[in-house]
């Protein structure tokens, strides 16, 4: 290997190992500490994994630094003002984007595997009607593979793809009637006519005594979001599926272990935070008091929705966004304007606060999601569960492409350990107390 593909790093000053250098398409060089231990006794140190490549991924690219976002090549820009959920999903799973035929043919399956077994429907019932609908996702989500065993097999291509099929058509209709368990109200079928987003808006609001009618700008932006949200390389829920499946888990409880994942605050659980923030800020003249609590090293309270571990610069997610607000608010109106107004005060002042620019903190793809959930009439428990939706795609293509990767190996990091040494037991009579 010549000199240029390898990194020499010098121990205590002596021992010099020869690291070898990897180059992606696009993005940083990665040093290959595969064989550090093995060769050379040591571990290295990435809590949070900050600068680890976990896996080789073909699917997503980030540069944080420009605020690029690319899924399979494509500018999510261009996907999301072009395109739709459905060709950003065939193209996230199968790398290109489709032909006419292949989509139709894709939207077809996709809209005939949308109805859940009939006894599943049960399930719910066995939740608290106050149960929080990421719990209910988790739980059903997971109780698939119950109920779905000619898709478990991993090792079988035609199961792998009916897993996949299986859960981004049920994903919608598990969400909806996760929202109708809690609101007392009978569930709603899904219905063959309908786009993916259509129906799920379809689901989420009907009625038996009155049927839904859905505005296009309201598909329009929901199927925005769901683009918006599908993928987005390594992050915790995504890493968090790839560790549960290099176990050979089966699909649906690897999926289940992402949605788990998504709900913390930190990661999907932030456009739920962002509402409640904005409601408890109330008004522009307390925007000074919540950033000063933000700036606080004392005070755990943080601005929701800025922020990223990956982007230093403005989400580009967040900016469709920002656009979709308008569209939205102009179409139903809400009574939202006044959050939006707040929202985008508070954003003037923070990206113009000192600490926000040194820190580099900028708004999230959640700063702007929740305000559009609730002017759709949206419940702000619901807004993880449309993440979580949306984010299945890209849970199941990283799920491929690593259990099809022949370098795939069981997840297993390992530590420093900071406990104590080796030391003899002693019999609980003989302790001094
Ligand atoms: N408000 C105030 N200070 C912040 C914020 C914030 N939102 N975010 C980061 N900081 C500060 C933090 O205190 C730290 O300061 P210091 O260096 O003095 O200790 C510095 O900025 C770096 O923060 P970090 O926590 O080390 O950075 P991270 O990469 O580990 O965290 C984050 C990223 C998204 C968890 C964090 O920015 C955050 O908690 N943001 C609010 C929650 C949020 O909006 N999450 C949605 C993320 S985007 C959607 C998704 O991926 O699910």
């Amino acid at each position: 290997m010549s000199s240029k593909n390898t990194v020499k790093v010098s121990v205590s000053g002596e021992n010099i190992l020869n690291l070898p250098l990897l180059e992606g398409t696009l993005g940083p060089r990665v040093i290959d500490v595969r064989k550090l231990y093995s060769d050379h006794g040591y571990f290295t140190y990435d809590p949070g994994f900050t600068s680890t490549a976990s896996c080789e991924s073909s699917i997503t690219f980030i540069d944080g630094e420009k605020g690029i976002l690319l899924h399979r090549g494509y500018p999510i820009q261009e996907l999301a003002s072009q395109s739709s959920f459905m060709e950003v999903a065939y193209l996230l799973l199968h790398d290109d984007l489709p032909d006419l035929d292949q989509l139709n043919h894709f939207r077809s399956e996709i809209t005939h595997h949308t109805m859940l077994h009939e006894q599943l429907i049960y399930f719910y019932r066995g939740f608290r009607r106050d149960a929080h609908p990421m719990a209910i996702m988790v739980g059903i989500v997971g109780a698939l593979s119950a109920f779905y065993h000619d898709s478990l097999d991993i090792a079988d291509p035609d199961q792998q793809k009916l897993a996949v099929i299986r859960m981004l058509a049920k994903m919608p209709t598990i969400a909806a009637m996760a929202y109708k368990y809690s609101q007392g109200q009978p569930f709603v079928y899904p219905r063959n006519d309908l786009s993916y987003a259509a129906n799920f808006l379809h689901m989420m609001f009907s009625l038996p005594v009155e049927p839904y009618e859905v505005s296009p700008v309201m598909e329009r932006a929901m199927d925005r979001i769901f683009i918006l949200h599908a993928d987005h390389e390594q992050n915790a829920s995504t890493s968090t599926v790839r560790l549960a499946s290099s176990s050979g888990a089966n699909p649906f409880a690897c999926i289940a272990a992402g949605i788990a994942c998504l709900w913390g605050p930190a990661h999907g659980g932030a456009n739920e935070a962002v509402l409640e923030m904005l409601q408890e800020i109330r008004t522009p003249d307390r925007i000074p008091e919540f950033l000063a609590r933000a700036k606080d090293k004392d005070d755990p309270f943080r601005l929701m929705g800025f922020g990223h571990r990956v982007y230093k610069n403005y989400d580009p997610r967040a900016s469709v966004l920002r656009e979709s607000c308008y569209e939205i608010l102009e179409d139903v109106g809400n009574g939202s304007e006044p959050l939006l107004e707040l929202a985008l005060t508070l954003e003037k002042k923070a990206l113009a606060d000192p600490y926000f620019q040194e820190k580099r903190l900028f708004p999230n793809v959640d700063f702007y999601s929740g305000i559009i959930f609730k002017a759709m009439g949206i419940p702000t428990s619901m807004f993880t569960v449309l993440f979580a939706v949306a984010r299945t795609v890209g849970w199941l293509s990283q799920w491929k492409e690593m259990i099809e990767d022949p370098k795939m190996k069981i997840g297993r990091p390992r530590q420093l350990y900071k406990g104590h040494q080796k030391r003899k037991f002693v019999p609980v009579n003989e302790r001094n107390s």
